[in-house]
């Protein structure tokens, strides 16, 4: 990982060769029009150059928009950024998957993109139905088309310069594995959700061993009740280092070496980043010596209560509270955070 002087210029780079992604990135679901609009112009501002968003959240076009006006005002060169979107489930036959992205790519002002994700793995019935029904109302899935099919029309963008890099998104550890294992072009990015309330840390040993980047969104915990940013444990920490609690959260993300896609439409929170982080290199950049350093990975094997597997969570909704979490964060973090945390410095 290149850690500069700042979290904010920090990037890591992509096994496929096409660049490095930067590990601060600011995701676009925000379902106000005009308030993603403003949103994503001030995280253009304060010095995010990666943006998230997807055909699902409806509003690429605002996204587009919002490029094209920081651009035109001088703020940011198109080469310096790195954008992400996602094909939806119900394009998923390889024949849809060429014209979603070029929709993508019109709504997006843009001529090609960063990154292209599968957005979930599953599909639904091929059609403009974004959730579309069966009679009995419940979701028509798609069991006409695999994982790996969708995958090889992925792997096709790439060759036709249509995405740099391609990705999956929402998915699980063995689903991660067979495509790694088919495919012709490995997903350079894997997008899941996970913050220190659901830590992931198999999905990112795969990862890391197969220099894939584990991509991080929710790392707040998506303002879900409990707050993350409210757990006493971590907002000790962030009293003992002068930051906030949002700034330790995501500054753990980093260190442990996965990018992360926060959101917010408050320009406080996203101004946050303005402070400066400064970064020493050492411990962050050398992964190797950093887990070394880990409690998880000194104590192979064991996992605290609270702590849930990408094994253990199939099947089980991924917001919920999990069991003793300020037991959790202070394993997670205490010494971490508090001793050797180089973006908080
Ligand atoms: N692949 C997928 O299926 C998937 C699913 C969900 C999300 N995503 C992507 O990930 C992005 C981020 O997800 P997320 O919105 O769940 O991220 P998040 O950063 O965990 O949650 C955002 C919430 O945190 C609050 N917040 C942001 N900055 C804060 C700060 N400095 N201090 C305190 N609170 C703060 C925001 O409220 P305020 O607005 O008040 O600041 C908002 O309620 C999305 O926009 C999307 O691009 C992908």
């Amino acid at each position: 990982m290149h850690i500069s002087d700042t979290l904010r210029y920090t990037t890591i780079p992509l096994a496929d060769g096409s660049g490095a992604i930067p590990a601060v990135g600011f995701g676009t679901l925000i379902p106000d029009r005009a308030a993603a609009r403003q949103a994503i112009k001030t995280a253009l501002e304060v010095g995010f150059r990666h943006l998230d968003g997807a055909e699902a959240y409806r509003n690429e076009d605002v996204v587009g928009d919002a490029i094209k006006e920081a651009i035109a005002e001088g703020t940011v060169r198109r080469e310096d950024l790195f954008i992400t979107t996602k094909l939806w489930n119900n394009n998923h036959r390889p024949e849809r998957v060429t014209p979603a992205v070029e929709a993508s790519l019109g709504r997006l002002q843009l001529d090609y993109l960063d990154c292209y994700l599968i957005h979930t793995p599953f599909a639904f019935e091929p059609g403009d139905e974004q959730y579309p029904k069966g009679e009995d109302g419940r979701p028509a899935y798609d069991t006409g088309v695999t994982l790996l099919e969708t995958w090889r029309a992925m792997e096709r963008l790439v060759e036709e310069g249509k995405c740099r890099s391609i990705g999956l998104s929402d998915i699980r550890l063995d689903q991660v594995r067979e495509i790694v294992a088919n495919a012709r072009i490995k997903p350079a990015v894997v997008q899941v959700e996970c913050h220190p309330y659901l830590p992931e840390w198999e999905l990112l040993d795969f990862c890391s061993k197969h220099g894939i980047v584990l991509l991080a969104f929710a790392p707040l915990g998506h303002g879900m009740e409990p707050r993350l940013t409210d757990d006493p444990v971590l907002k000790a920490i962030a009293q003992r280092v002068g930051k906030t609690p949002a700034q330790v959260a995501l500054a753990w993300a980093v260190q442990r070496g996965t990018a992360f896609l926060t959101t917010s439409t408050h320009p406080d929170h996203i101004r946050e980043f303005r402070h400066r982080c400064s970064a020493r290199r050492g411990l962050a950049g050398d992964p190797g010596r950093y887990r070394d350093k880990h409690p998880f990975e000194r104590r192979r094997g064991h996992r605290p209560a609270g702590v849930h597997s990408a094994g253990e969570m199939k099947g089980k909704p991924q917001l919920g509270p999990c069991r003793n979490v300020a037991n959790l964060v202070r394993f997670t973090f205490e010494k971490d955070v508090s001793e050797s945390t180089p973006f908080l410095r």
